[in-house]
């Protein structure tokens, strides 16, 4: 089985994609994990994030075989793979890595921003998780206190709405909802609601 996940920054995507992986025993990837790394790798070698060329380069360079999470969910990185992943050379350089994952079985649970429209369009499950961009900035910015971080809420609000901005509205496989998807808006919901909500979808899916 695979299950495409797909919404805005810190609707709860990464959370529910986790815990369908392992409610499903289905592999788990955060495809954001895989534009971070070459947003990240554009910025320690000193260039500029939406520099072309360096991010092409970063990511058909790109070591795909491990991830370390904990530098890549900074604000400063999230920052960076918005920019780099506007670029069509950056994606197509990470298409087949995701498609091969997804197809390996037993099948898995993507989630992303095109997953469900572009990397998987024949996926057996499609959710697009949303919520309202203050609730999303508010479980960020706890995200960041819980690790050490001071920043206020009203800033990371003012990040949320840029990065919807330029996901939603880049030429290159855009934030959208696929038109077989089913929405699921957590803004009212805590963790354990969502995931038996996503849960129920997947559900009402198989039995058709
Ligand atoms: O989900 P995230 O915050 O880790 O994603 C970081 C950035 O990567 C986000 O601004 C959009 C981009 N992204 C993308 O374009 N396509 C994906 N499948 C996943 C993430």
């Amino acid at each position: 089985m695979i299950i495409a996940i797909d919404g805005p920054a810190a609707s709860g995507k990464g959370t529910i994609g986790k815990r369908l992986a392992a409610h499903y025993r289905l592999r788990h990837l955060d495809t954001g994990l895989l534009y971070r790394a070459v947003g990240k790798t554009v910025l320690d070698a000193g260039k500029k994030p939406d520099d072309r060329i360096a991010a092409i380069a970063a990511a058909q360079a790109l070591d795909l075989s491990r991830f370390n999470e904990a530098v890549l969910k900074s604000a400063e990185v999230g920052e960076a793979a918005s920019y780099v992943s506007a670029i069509p050379e950056v994606r197509a350089a990470l298409v087949d890595f995701q498609r091969n994952f997804a197809v390996t079985p037993p099948g898995a649970v993507l989630d992303g921003r095109d997953i469900g429209t572009v990397i998987c369009p024949d996926a057996d499950v499609k959710i697009f998780v949303t919520a309202s961009p203050e609730t999303r900035a508010a479980r960020r910015a706890a995200e960041y206190r819980a690790g050490g971080k001071t920043i206020d809420d009203a800033t990371v609000l003012a990040d949320i709405r840029k990065r919807d901005e330029r996901d939603s509205s880049r030429s290159a496989a855009p934030l959208k909802q696929a038109a077989d998807a089913v929405l699921l808006d957590t803004t009212t919901m805590g963790v354990e609601d969502a995931v038996k909500a996503a849960i129920a979808i997947v559900e009402s899916k198989r039995l058709r």
